[in-house]
């Protein structure tokens, strides 16, 4: 399992929900309007960005919500956050590991299956798995999936030879079984769907971000990435970026792509 901290998850949620691209949300409210009621899916929900987001975004009034996820802290959280308004009718938590239990679970009483910042930690046999099952699924979403490439400016002679690092890292077994696919996720699951879908991929990009608390988390990732993989050399490219956030210097991008799959 990825461990996530609340704490950063708290802190990404406003960048991540000015970064999701409305040309999708505007495709699902069309593709929903004419439905009495509509279930919606969450997978991996954390704390609850995903749901807060987009409920608000979907114009459809009577909504149905499951939020899953496999860390019962962060559902504890979503959970405190739960409003629930004259568009959400309902919301149901579920404590599941979405890799293991994939064939258990009903993905047919859902209108839209959704995620967010989920697809990179998944391995390649659940894109299979996932696909087979909601081969009828009215609409797939998942956004803000790490497309391998991010930069801190200014500029470092060491930038490439990190994110080379830290995009092999992204695909390796985290927790010593399942290897995730990293940045190919969003290729891999368009790649299913346009089988039985119609699909999108379109830019959902973190643009010079310089909150200097998030990006210090951001280099923390890297710090840890490197030291696992011994790789001391980068420690040069750590100082400087790190004396460039505190410095208010700093600005960090990286790549995403958001998904979408409307059945045909
Ligand atoms: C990067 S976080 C994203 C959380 C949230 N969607 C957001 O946008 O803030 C990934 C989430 O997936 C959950 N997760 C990881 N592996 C999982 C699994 N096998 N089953 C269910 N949830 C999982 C983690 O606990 C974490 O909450």
């Amino acid at each position: 399992m990825h461990k996530f901290e609340n704490t950063w998850l708290y802190q990404r949620e406003k960048i991540d929900h000015s970064s999701k691209n409305l040309k999708i949300i505007d495709k699902i409210n069309i593709a929903l309007k004419d439905l009495e009621n509509i279930h919606i899916l969450d997978l991996g929900t954390g704390t609850g960005s995903n749901f807060r987001f987009l409920s608000k975004k979907i114009k459809h009034k009577n909504q149905f919500w499951t939020l899953m996820d496999i860390s019962k802290s962060s559902l504890y959280q979503a959970k405190n956050n739960i409003i629930l308004n004259n568009k959400i009718k309902k919301v149901s938590l579920k404590y599941n590991d979405a890799i293991k239990n994939i064939k258990k679970t009903n993905f047919n009483q859902f209108d839209l299956v959704t995620g967010s910042a989920f697809l990179d930690i998944m391995p390649y046999k659940w894109f299979i798995d996932f696909h087979k099952l909601n081969q009828n699924t009215k609409i797939i979403y998942f956004s803000i999936n790490y497309d391998g490439y991010f930069k801190f400016n200014p500029h470092h002679s060491l930038d490439n030879k990190m994110l080379k690092l830290f995009n092999k890292d992204q695909q390796s077994k985290k927790d010593g079984k399942v290897e995730a696919v990293g940045p190919d996720c969003a290729k891999i699951i368009k790649n299913y769907f346009s089988k039985t879908h119609k699909t999108f991929l379109l830019n959902s990009n973190w643009v010079d971000i310089k909150n200097k608390r998030f990006q210090l988390m951001f280099l923390n990732f890297c710090k840890n990435v490197i030291n696992k993989n011994n790789k001391n050399v980068l420690d040069e490219w750590l100082e400087f970026k790190k004396e460039k956030i505190l410095k208010n210097q700093s600005k960090l991008n990286v790549y995403n792509k958001d998904f979408l799959a409307i059945k045909i």
